[in-house]
């Protein structure tokens, strides 16, 4: 039996957030078990980062080290990356191609299937030392994860209670990885941010469509994406995931100016780019969609912006800590001027993106100004009280609370108790 840890939420419809959520270290063990190692479905990779047989490539699920590679039979596998002896790092390398995997520490051998094949001096020397005779090195297999792929994306779970994936996933968010790989991708490549800030608060940044069109000058100035344009934030059936997007060319000018006037930092008509093709949309799709950032609890962001295109993982390093990795792509089918231009655009986000920047730095001050402040709630709301629901207008942050709901679900924390937000 799991203790429930002590939290209030004072409002059953999550529009208050304790601030000691981002900040408790007993808390953030509590979630790796509950939430990275309970019923839920995580991201690891792309598919087409392992074409061939005996790639392998190092990824976490929320704090864990796990392994994934494919098989001599094409078979996808995820084991937690320790050895099965002493509990080493079985694999350092971030990614690459090997017939098997062999622990530094004392060479112990496993194959793709993560089957334990070679124990060096098994027998010791001369009769002495080795293994003992009941040592039969068939039962010992490293911890492997129930793995799922859909369109090429590759999610684990810990969990046997977990539902089958695409039920997890539910309708909507099947609709937007069927659009976003509606065909075979490749691999651009990939960059890591390390922020210093909990887990959750990169999870409320991407579930807050609002901040988009207010934090980020370059959004707002050039016109990617503001408030005053066509957009909104669909969540699906229990509220855990959330898609935002908009169109960029829908707002007109009277809106704009009206609803940003005196934000001079964030919207300022007077700054243009001389050189504009960095912003141009080559459209992919039949809709007027430009922008879509799918958030798939709890460790992935999908990202379409104009051409850009890329997973972020989130992986959790401690209570005040993450890193974020990025993994860029385009279609196979691209053609050199389209690679340059998703590379032109890949300058959007990042650690130093244009507009992923803002992201990272409003974290770790949202974590530092809250760190002496956990008896206190963060106020979530903008798009409404009551009911967690689909938004139709990009000034909405309701998506942070179906994060919440799914959370507190999985973490056991009661919600709606009478006790007053201060
Ligand atoms: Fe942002």
């Amino acid at each position: 039996m799991q203790n429930e840890p002590q939290l209030t939420w004072p409002t059953s419809d999550l529009s208050r957030i304790p601030y000691a959520v981002y900040c408790d270290p007993t808390i953030y063990e509590e979630e790796q078990d509950r939430i990275f190692r309970g019923p839920t479905w995580n991201y690891l990779a792309l598919d087409a980062e392992l074409p061939k047989k005996g790639d392998f490539l190092s990824t976490k699920v929320g704090e864990t080290p796990v392994l994934v590679c494919r098989d001599n039979d094409n078979s996808l596998h995820a084991f937690v990356n320790r050895c099965m002896h002493r509990g080493m790092l079985l694999c350092r390398e971030r990614q690459g191609n090997s017939p098997n995997f062999i622990c530094p520490y004392h060479q112990w051998t496993y194959d793709l299937k993560g089957q334990l094949r070679a124990v060096p001096f098994p027998k010791g020397v001369n009769g002495e030392g080795g293994l003992p005779k009941d040592f039969d090195r068939k039962n010992i297999h490293l911890h492997e994860l129930k793995i799922e792929s859909y369109k090429g994306v590759i999610f684990g779970t810990f969990s046997n209670k977990s539902e089958p994936l695409l039920d997890y996933l539910g309708p909507e968010v099947i609709y937007e990885i069927d659009r976003l790989f509606h065909k075979p991708v490749h691999i651009l490549g990939y960059q890591r941010q390390r922020i210093f800030g909990n887990w959750k608060l990169y999870n409320d940044n991407v579930r807050d469509p609002n901040h988009g069109g207010l934090l980020h000058m370059f959004h707002a100035t050039f016109g990617l994406y503001r408030l005053s344009q066509k957009g909104g934030a669909k969540l699906d059936a229990r509220g855990r995931h959330n898609i935002t997007w908009n169109a960029l060319g829908t707002d007109d000018e009277k809106t704009t100016e009206e609803g940003y006037e005196g934000t001079k930092n964030v919207y300022n008509a007077k700054f243009h780019l001389k050189d504009m093709s960095m912003l141009q949309n080559r459209t992919e799709h039949d809709d007027d969609v430009t922008l879509v950032i799918l958030s798939v609890f709890p460790n992935v962001v999908f990202q379409q912006i104009s051409n850009s295109l890329c997973t972020r993982q989130i992986r959790t390093d401690s209570n005040n800590r993450m890193e974020l990795y990025w993994t860029y792509f385009g279609y196979a089918d691209d053609d050199e001027d389209m690679t340059r231009h998703r590379l032109d655009q890949a300058n959007l986000v990042g650690p130093g993106g244009l507009i992923s920047m803002e992201d990272g730095e409003a974290v770790e001050l949202v974590q530092t100004a809250v760190q002496r402040e956990q008896d206190k709630h963060a106020t979530v709301e903008i798009g409404g009280k009551g009911k967690i629901k689909t938004q139709k207008s990009l000034v909405t942050e309701v998506p942070i609370r179906g994060f919440y709901s799914y959370y507190c679900e999985l973490m056991g924390f009661p919600v709606g108790s009478d006790a007053t937000a201060k």
